[in-house]
């Protein structure tokens, strides 16, 4: 099994890169490395998902409430952070709700407490950014907005390498590759 799991991944990865290497590289970013960590569950597996982002969405360019992004990591530029955008310019956040200390605004307040319950407003060419599995995630609520240079592209599609290319019935999946979309839409 291991060694089938391997040879799959490996061939996935190939088709891929020679898809990028191809007419689709200079519109596509292509993330090959696994995609580690909780904080996207369970819109992306912990382990064993890769992303497949539009280049052309980079630096923030046509983005939107609910869409996923790749961006360099604030604090630590060697790394890529995968978020979604759960606040555009302007808008205004409160930091962390699930914070237990009383909402304030006031700087004495915020010192006292952990100074998380309090609102912010995105300033122009950011967004606020956060992971869908919000207890298990360092996002915004930790380095606040994220200036939008920082954007690599907007993530498109996922597949897990650990999934084969049948599903449990013997469908092919493809290594569930999968669509993923904005889920935020404004009242009509
Ligand atoms: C968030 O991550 C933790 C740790 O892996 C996990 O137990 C929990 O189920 C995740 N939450 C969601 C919403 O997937
Ligand atoms: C990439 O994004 C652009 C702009 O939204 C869109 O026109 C194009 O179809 C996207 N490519 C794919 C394959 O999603």
């Amino acid at each position: 099994m291991h060694r089938y799991l391997k040879l799959a991944s490996g061939l996935f990865s190939w088709t891929l890169r020679i898809v990028c290497a191809g007419h689709l590289g200079a519109q596509y970013l292509c993330e090959f490395t696994e995609t580690r960590g909780e904080s996207m569950l369970p819109t992306l597996q912990a382990r064993h998902d890769f992303v497949y982002a539009n280049r052309t969405h980079r630096l923030g360019r046509g983005l939107d409430m609910g869409d996923i992004v790749v961006a360099v990591k604030p604090s630590d530029p060697d790394h890529n952070v995968c978020k979604r955008i759960s606040g555009m310019p302007g808008d205004v956040i409160l930091v962390d709700p699930s914070s237990s200390s009383t909402v304030s605004n006031s700087v004495s307040t915020c010192e006292r407490n952990d100074g998380f319950n309090k609102f912010v407003v995105v300033p122009e060419g950011h967004v606020w950014v956060t992971g869908d599995n919000l207890s298990h995630s360092l996002d915004s609520r930790s380095y606040m907005w994220l200036p939008m240079g920082l954007i690599k592209g907007k993530v498109s599609a996922a597949a897990s390498l650990d999934q084969g290319l049948f599903d449990k019935d013997g469908k092919f999946w493809f290594f569930n590759l999968r669509w993923l979309k904005r889920n935020f839409e404004d009242e009509p």
